[in-house]
């Protein structure tokens, strides 16, 4: 799938936050926009003030390129260089699962929240396989830190950080089980016996052809 295709379902997810009569005013933040496909579909097909940061310097370049109409700065999501309640809406998709301290991002996204605000982020579930099988390759060399999360995990950063959960997603994302191979391959061959336990999952997982990734959550930093 393309990076716009994945742009488009994340910006489809956030349209009800975005565009509702009663939706969020103010600014909003994109928090490991990566090369900012989503950061820009959301001041482009929302019309939003949107800021967005990432801790790769070369992702920073490379958005600020694309889309030099966005505020685009280097950060990290667990030290966020931003006032409290800055913005309406914080989301971060595709990312909270590389950092290691999760409890920290969601407390700095609830941070720069304003009270009333949202907080929205995906992760990858437990009863992912392809997520199961990454984060458990993912401590081996050379492999990106990859978690993969019960909602359980999530709730608890949620409520450390002030949240109340609102509503869990399942972004419409799909992987063709036919391309299950490049993800499983290099796994299989790393991780004796994997294999047995990855189509064993796999057998079980509803979706027919196609799979469903990512879990979303929805949570709001409560008015005062
Ligand atoms: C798969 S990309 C997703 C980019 C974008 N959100 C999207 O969906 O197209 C993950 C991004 O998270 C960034 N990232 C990972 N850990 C981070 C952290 N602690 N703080 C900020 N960005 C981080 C990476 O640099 C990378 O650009």
């Amino acid at each position: 799938m393309r990076g716009e295709d994945i742009a488009a379902r994340y910006l489809d997810l956030l349209e009800p936050w975005l565009t509702r009569r009663d939706a969020l005013a103010g600014d909003v933040l994109d928090a490991g926009c990566g090369p900012g496909n989503v950061t820009d579909g959301v001041r482009s097909r929302f019309g939003r003030s949107v800021a967005g940061i990432d801790f790769s310097e070369s992702m920073i370049d490379i958005a600020k390129g694309r889309y030099p109409e966005c505020d685009f700065r280097r950060a990290d999501v667990t030290a966020l260089p931003y006032e409290d309640r800055r913005f309406a809406l914080s989301y971060s998709f595709r990312t909270l699962q590389h950092v290691p301290e999760l409890n920290s991002a969601v407390a700095e996204l609830a941070r720069v929240t304003r009270p009333g605000g949202r907080v929205i982020f995906d992760f990858v579930g437990m009863a992912n396989p392809v997520g199961m099988a990454r984060s458990l390759a993912s401590a081996a060399p050379g492999f990106i830190y990859l978690r993969a999360d019960r909602r359980r995990t999530i709730s608890n950063a949620c409520r450390s950080a002030g949240l109340v959960v609102d509503e869990w997603l399942t972004v419409q994302r799909f992987v063709d089980r036919a391309n299950l191979e490049k993800y499983f391959g290099p796994l299989k061959a790393l991780v004796g016996g994997l294999g047995a336990v990855i189509d064993s999952g796999l057998a079980i997982m509803p979706g027919g052809d196609r799979l469903a990734l990512r879990s979303a959550v929805v949570a709001r930093r409560p008015s005062e």
